[in-house]
């Protein structure tokens, strides 16, 4: 048996694949929502920013609305339910997350401050803000992928959508960029095979 067969995290990710065909009848319990949903949030942000909002389509209505916003694409009909991932452009706004540090006396306020500076700095540079929203943010969706495979679900990234129109139809404010949408649910049919590139492609060691 390999380490990946072996291993429950590494077979949970080898075993996750893009679903686009779901039951339309599968529910997804709200605390399997839940636990998908803090498993996102527990991901790594530089700074600790927590560059991301996610904002949950599950009503009949709202697919409906979402259907032509995703180019037709049925799976956020069929799916339980389709996460959209923001990504935080004003994320140097939650640096009141050190507060909690140094309430409970683990960080120096003197630090926290200067920490808070140095962000503030950075995030003058919109660019700077736009790049870490959808770096960090990814990593959360990655999250919710895994988090959901592990519970027995299926997922679908998708890019395939057009973001002014969700915008629009779903009241974002100005401060979420939308990174990707993601498909959740019960899988009618499994995922089309995907190859991936050998390492000896696309790994490197020590330096090019
Ligand atoms: C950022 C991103 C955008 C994607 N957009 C779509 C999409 O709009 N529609 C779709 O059916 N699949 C979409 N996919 C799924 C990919 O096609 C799929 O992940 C890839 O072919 C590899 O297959 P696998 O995930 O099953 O291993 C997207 C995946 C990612 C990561």
């Amino acid at each position: 048996m390999s380490i990946t067969q072996q291993n429950e995290t590494l077979r949970v990710i080898s075993e996750r694949h893009a679903v686009k065909k779901y039951d339309s009848s599968a529910a997804l319990p709200a605390e399997h929502l839940e636990a998908i949903l803090t498993a996102a949030s527990q991901a790594p942000s530089a700074w600790n920013l927590q560059h991301w909002k996610f904002l949950v389509i599950e009503d009949a209505a709202d697919k409906q609305t979402l259907l032509p916003i995703a180019y037709n694409q049925q799976q956020v009909v069929d799916s339980s339910v389709t996460i959209a991932v923001l990504g935080d452009l004003e994320a140097n706004r939650n640096t009141v997350i050190y507060d909690q540090a140094v309430d409970a006396g683990f960080l120096a306020a003197e630090i926290r401050d200067a920490l808070v500076g140095q962000i503030n700095g950075a995030y003058a540079n919109p660019q700077v803000a736009r790049d870490a929203a959808i770096l960090n943010s990814s990593l959360a969706a990655q999250n919710i992928m895994l988090a959901a495979k592990a519970l027995g679900y299926d997922t679908c990234a998708m890019g395939g959508f057009s973001a002014p129109q969700l915008v629009e139809k779903f009241n974002i404010p100005e401060r979420y960029i939308p990174v990707m949408l993601i498909t959740v649910g019960t899988a009618k049919e499994p995922a089309r095979p995907s190859g991936r590139l050998p390492l000896s492609e696309v790994v490197v060691k020590g330096s090019f």
